[in-house]
């Protein structure tokens, strides 16, 4: 397994590039399944999980060719099962279900079982689905979904998930009536499904804000469509900046999409001047403590909770982070106190106390923004450090030793 091998203290400087949001790609490709014909989708990253849901949609029979632009065609759909064996390797293959059911009114889909950051049910996927009229069954560890055509219905999701919203505004698109989902998740990455769905003919009101509503129609057709960059890659190089004393340029990027994260570097006396599609992170001292709580969208993204964690844990003071989306989002705490990071763990609050300065040691990634996390910390630690099991990174950034050594890094990866 190929580990990332970093030589810390080094101030970055310079410009990165963003790619395409991993969570608007997820989505946007399996909304190719509600369509008849060639989509051509723009911006799309190479990563892992793209990867694995490209197979995914394969294995029911859809076509798809290129890599940064993709043309994607399910015309021909042989296969209405997702099997464990591809859904356990990412639990966002959800985002199949409802597609799925609102166009070949079945869907057998495997749960998606445990995950490193918490128990993550799909109950509201299914519960909402049921609401639309769907026959649900749970058997032998799948969820079994029939329906000749759902009909609209009034969902109130009990929390604001941004699979189940997408899921669900893309199943009411086809369906007969008017869907209103209350409630509903306000991520940017649902902004950009709900225009590609009304780009490909879908009636949709609403998306960014927690009432959306979609008025079903009989068929979409296909379009040709772009992935917004990645806030979650764009607010990891930022992070970088204020932890190396760094001065980058993040283009390619919707500043817009990360106030919460500008808020809160700006707090912890970073300089973040913000353009049209980019902005320039620069940490000119040490940074201050900050708190941090995690909020849906537009609170601060629990995606980037590791990370400013890693930056708290050099900071001058305290700074008490609360993780309130993800009941087990810590696992990155243990291999930081192993770089010399001084965190106490109370319930689902971390409190960290500043320290003068990390020391590299061998560490282990855990999930994906964890990971993302101990190369930040890498990057500020005297000495060497290594990570091992980056396969987690690769899942949800495209390059990154390449993009960190572009800005001064000393940062390679081994193959083992
Ligand atoms: C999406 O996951 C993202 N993944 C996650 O990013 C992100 O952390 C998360 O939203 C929160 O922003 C994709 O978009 C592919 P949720 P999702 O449903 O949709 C509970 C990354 O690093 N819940 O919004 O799975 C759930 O347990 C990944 O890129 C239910 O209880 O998250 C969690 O506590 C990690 N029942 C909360 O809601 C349900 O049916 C928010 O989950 C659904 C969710």
């Amino acid at each position: 397994m190929d580990k990332i091998e970093i030589a810390g203290g080094r101030r970055l400087h310079g410009e990165v590039r963003i790619s395409g949001a991993k969570n608007a790609a997820l989505p946007v490709l399996a909304s190719a399944l509600l369509v008849d014909g060639w989509n051509t989708f723009h911006n799309i990253p190479d990563l892992e999980d793209i990867k694995t849901i490209r197979a995914l949609l394969a294995s029911f029979g859809v076509q798809s060719e290129g890599e940064k632009t993709v043309r994607i065609n399910a015309g021909t759909i042989s296969s209405c099962e997702a099997s464990y064996d591809l859904v356990r390797k990412m639990r966002a293959s959800i985002l199949v279900l409802g597609p799925l059911v609102a166009r070949m009114g079945e869907a057998r889909v495997s749960l998606p079982g445990g995950c490193a950051i918490g128990a993550r049910p799909v109950n509201l996927h299914i519960k909402a689905l049921r609401e639309m009229g769907a026959e649900v069954e749970l058997k032998d560890g799948y969820i079994e979904a029939k329906s000749a055509r759902l009909k609209g219905a009034e969902i109130y999701f009990d929390i604001p998930t941004v699979t189940g919203t997408e899921n669900i505004m893309m199943a009411a698109a086809l369906a007969s009536g008017t869907t209103v989902l209350k409630n509903a998740a306000r991520e940017p990455e649902i902004v950009n499904l709900a225009d590609v769905l009304t780009k490909m003919g879908a009636k949709i009101q609403g998306a960014g804000t927690d009432v959306i509503t979609v008025k079903g129609v009989k068929t979409l057709h296909p379009v040709e469509a772009r992935v917004i960059p990645d806030r979650i890659e764009a607010g990891t190089f930022m992070i970088a900046a204020g932890m190396t004393q760094g001065d980058i340029r993040v283009v390619d990027c919707e500043p817009r999409d990360i106030e919460a994260l500008i808020a809160k570097l700006r707090e912890a006396g970073m300089e973040i001047k913000v353009g049209d599609g980019h902005l320039r992170a620069v940490g000119k001292k040490k940074v201050k403590s900050v708190d941090i709580k995690t909020m849906p969208h537009p609170g601060f993204p629990t995606d980037l909770q590791a990370q400013i964690m890693a930056m708290m844990t050099i900071s001058h003071g305290l700074s008490v982070i609360t993780e309130t989306v993800f009941e087990n989002r810590f696992m990155h705490v243990s291999e930081m106190i192993r770089l010399g990071a001084d965190i106490v763990i109370e319930g689902n609050s971390a409190v960290i106390r500043g320290v003068p300065k990390l020391h590299g040691a061998p560490v282990m990634a855990t999930d994906l923004r964890a990971s993302a996390s101990l190369i930040l910390a890498g990057l500020a630690a005297e000495e060497k450090t290594v990570l091992s099991r980056v396969y987690h990174i690769d899942r949800g950034y495209e390059q990154i030793e390449k993009k960190f050594s572009a800005l001064g890094a000393d940062m390679k990866r081994i193959s083992g």
